[in-house]
């Protein structure tokens, strides 16, 4: 890999990221049900019906697994603390074991000089919330916010940041309205409240930390870079409703305070009434704005289909492992768009990008040049971004192991670290190996 620290400023932190369901084993330390558990129970749902009840062990493994983190001599270690593990009816008891667990994870990264990353939600929705309608329900705002300070309270002191959510849109949009993920809802009501009362839960949760005296607050938004299928005009109208929707919607209610017309066309009539009241919670002030960034799709109009009237268009660019366009210039443009258009010179966090292949071990390796090109092309990207001024802080590869891949179950490869399932032996690919030299230039 030809990049060194040098080619970033000073200061930049390079990291990996990982999330609690994808690795811990949820099955362990009185963790309580989540909808992804219920979600992967049903047949069709989710590859072999797989679920996170052993993942990754991380759980029993997380020591070994942070001294992956340091020997690659990484800055950073963005992690999830599980809803569930921390209260598994989501209200009300506290699981003592959950909190020591984080407690634990939180002191071995600064024992090995890595500043910890936390994000509150990465998607294990409690079931027992699940039940009044999670994300439909407006409640879950205040929920949210007592799960928020009883983890805080506990490892608030040491987190370096700390995000509220993780990809609104997947937590909303691609759960409740095309139902890949858990709850599995294909609901355009539900959607729109999705839509709103993650973006309200995430004010709630800012407010909530604020008055605790927590700093460096943010959040972390997925994008999708969206081109038209063709010059018409009703693709290109199509590709603007798509933009609205998965890269503008979230990011303008919290910057601007407002939502997208483009998009509000379709929603508005499924919205909780006296949404716009909320806006002023939405919009609270942040310190960092997190960026995840995979590819690029192409949006044509579906003018028989209901709104957003869209059709999803193949690309021919080469494609991972989930079939995605490898397109590193969509980072670039995201960077600099969030600088342009949003965020002005708040500190702007790469906090997932990377991609997953079919590895092997052979003969006790793991070879994944595609990988290692994947990771210098689009930090090639991020030193573009900041040549045109965006001020972006720091980079975290998703993902440092092999995990659980939600819909897909164990079946794409994200990691910089093999993990072979049954035996849950950690193999370092030659990518993990690569980064770490570059890291040590
Ligand atoms: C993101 C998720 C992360 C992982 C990657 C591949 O949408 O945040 O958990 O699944 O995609």
């Amino acid at each position: 890999m030809d990049l060194s620290r040098s080619d970033f400023p000073e200061g930049f932190l390079f990291g990996a990221a990982t999330a609690a369901y994808q690795i811990e084993g949820h099955r362990f330390g009185g963790a309580g049900s989540t909808h992804w558990d219920t979600f992967a129970a049903v047949p069709g749902n989710v590859v072999r019906a797989e679920d996170g009840a052993l993942a990754c062990d991380h759980y029993h493994m997380w020591e070994a697994d942070l001294d992956l983190l340091k020997d690659a001599g990484v800055d950073a270690y963005r992690f999830s603390t599980s809803w569930a593990r921390v209260m598994p009816e989501g209200r009300g008891a506290v699981n003592q074991e959950g909190l020591d667990f984080y407690d634990r994870l939180v002191d071995g990264m600064l024992a090995r000089g890595l500043k910890p990353f936390q994000t509150l939600y990465h998607w294990e929705m409690p079931s027992a919330l699940a039940d009044l309608g999670g994300w439909t329900n407006r409640d879950v705002a205040g929920w949210f916010g007592d799960f928020v300070e009883v983890i805080t309270r506990r490892i608030g002191d040491r987190v370096a940041a700390v995000a509220t959510i993780n990809e609104p849109w997947c937590v909303s949009f691609l759960s409740h309205f095309l139902g890949h993920h858990a709850p599995g809802l294909r609901d355009i009501r539900a959607t729109a409240r999705a839509m709103h009362h993650v973006l309200l839960a995430h004010g709630e949760a800012v407010g909530r930390l604020r008055a605790l005296g927590q700093d460096n607050i943010g959040i972390v938004l997925n994008f999708d870079h969206t081109m038209p299928a063709s010059d018409a005009p009703d693709d290109v109208a199509a590709a603007a409703r798509q933009d609205a929707i998965f890269n503008r919607w979230f990011i303008e209610g919290i910057a601007k305070g407002s939502y997208p017309a483009e998009a509000l066309e379709g929603l508005a009539p499924h919205m909780p009434k006296g949404w716009e009241a909320d806006m002023a919670t939405i919009s609270r002030p942040i310190d960092w704005l997190g960026v995840n960034y995979y590819t690029r799709h192409f949006a044509g109009a579906a003018p028989d289909q209901p709104w957003p009237h869209l059709r999803d268009v193949p690309g021919d660019l080469p494609k991972t492992q989930m079939g995605w366009e490898i397109y590193p210039a969509g980072l670039e443009g995201f960077l600099t768009r969030m600088a342009r258009d949003y965020v002005g010179d708040m500190p702007l966090f790469v906090t997932e990008n990377g991609m997953a292949w079919p590895d092997v071990v052979e003969n006790g390796a793991v070879y994944d040049p595609e990988r290692a090109a994947f990771l210098a092309d689009h930090l090639g990207a991020v030193r573009r971004a900041i040549a045109a001024g965006a001020n972006v802080n720091g980079f975290f590869y998703w993902s440092l192991l092999d995990n659980y891949e939600w819909a897909f179950g164990y079946e794409k490869r994200f990691g910089l670290v093999h993990v072979d399932f049954d035996s849950l032996k950690r193999t370092p690919k030659s990518s993990y190996h690569e980064f770490a030299a570059a890291l040590a230039r």
